[in-house]
């Protein structure tokens, strides 16, 4: 049996050293030094899942499942969605639409409010996006797919979300790390387009979002969490992503190891507090370098909101 070591040198060693902490290396550890327990049984609970088709979100809603939630998956790809649905049988149900279609996402999201009960939602679907492209709003689609959908989705669904232990967890990356929140730079254009940098801006605005959302007031019921999921193995970090991904191959988390911790977030009780970034189990520092911190976050959140609002409106015209 395996002793926790006292999780706090160990853990700020590896965080530290981003490739200790990202790579497998950083669950394989923490899951023995901080005696991590088996993620509690979600029975009779709803969650629904986005992107659960391939590499994070396809391992996480099976092991949903298997902890007896009622799940719900969302993605494009037909064949996926028939074998997820084969898999899960009566434990779930698949939809089909477009994450950078507002207009659809704006539609499923009211259907997604007359399921019976909503316990979690798993805001997981994403894609660095190597190409400029933009919605059938015209929209750039990173910033369709990565904050705008999932406002929608927030906002229409949160007051369904009412219950004690809601959540609603958003997917981000580490990758976040790497740039500031800019509001300006926040819809990508395609003059000088890089996907890589587009990503990253987004991401970061997943979690000032994540912040604005569990702070906004009439408060929404839910908690809200950002969660990355380190580095790891997927068909979308090899498409998107080729030479990153030969070059740390045999250090890559597996699907599993990446997901779990959106599945912690998702199940554990008592509620974790919410509004922050989490890894592992942990909640982690928003910021890495000093370039990238903010002279005034509060100010992010609620500018943050308006402009989303703003935006949608405009695009939703
Ligand atoms: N893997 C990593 O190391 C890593 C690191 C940091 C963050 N993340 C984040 O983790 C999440 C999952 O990534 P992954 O690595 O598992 O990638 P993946 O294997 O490519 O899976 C992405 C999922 O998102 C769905 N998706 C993408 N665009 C969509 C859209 N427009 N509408 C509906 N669904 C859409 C895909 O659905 P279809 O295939 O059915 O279209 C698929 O199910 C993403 O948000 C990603 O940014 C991953």
């Amino acid at each position: 049996m395996s002793t926790p070591l006292g999780k706090g040198w160990l853990d700020t060693v590896l965080e530290g050293s981003i490739v200790g902490s990202f790579t497998r290396l950083g669950p394989s550890i923490r899951r023995h030094s901080q005696g991590w327990k088996p993620l509690e049984r979600l029975d009779g609970k709803t969650v629904v899942v986005t992107g659960a088709t391939s590499g994070l979100g396809a391992a996480g809603i099976r092991t949903l499942a298997e902890l007896g939630a009622y799940v719900v998956g969302i993605g494009r790809n037909q064949k996926a969605l028939d074998d997820l649905g084969e898999f899960l049988g009566k434990r779930g149900e698949t939809w089909r639409f477009d994450l950078a279609d507002l207009r659809d996402t704006h539609a499923f999201a009211k259907r997604l409010g007359d399921l019976n009960r909503l316990d979690v939602v798993l805001s997981n679907a994403g894609a660095l996006l190597n190409t400029f492209s933009v919605s059938p709003q015209n929209v750039e689609v990173t910033l369709a797919v990565h904050l705008l959908s999932p406002y929608v989705l927030a906002t229409t669904l949160a007051k369904r979300l009412t219950a004690e232990h809601a959540r609603f967890i958003f997917m981000t990356s580490g990758g976040m790390y790497t740039q500031p929140f800019s509001l300006r730079k926040l819809e990508a254009i395609p003059d000088h387009y890089k996907g890589s940098v587009a990503y990253a801006r987004v991401k970061r605005g997943q979690v000032v979002l994540t912040g604005a959302l569990q702070h906004r007031e009439p408060s929404d019921g839910a908690t809200f969490y950002a969660v990355h999921p380190g580095w790891t193995a997927t068909p979308g970090v090899s498409e998107s992503l080729p030479l990153f991904n030969t070059l740390t191959r045999p250090l890559l988390r597996t699907p599993k190891q990446g997901v779990d911790g959106a599945l912690w977030l998702a199940s554990h009780e008592p509620t974790p507090e919410g509004g922050g970034l989490w890894l592992d189990r942990e909640e982690r520092p928003v910021y890495r370098g000093k370039k990238t911190v903010s002279e005034n976050p509060l100010l992010d959140q609620t500018e943050l909101l308006s402009w989303l609002d703003e935006r949608l409106s405009r695009a939703l015209a």
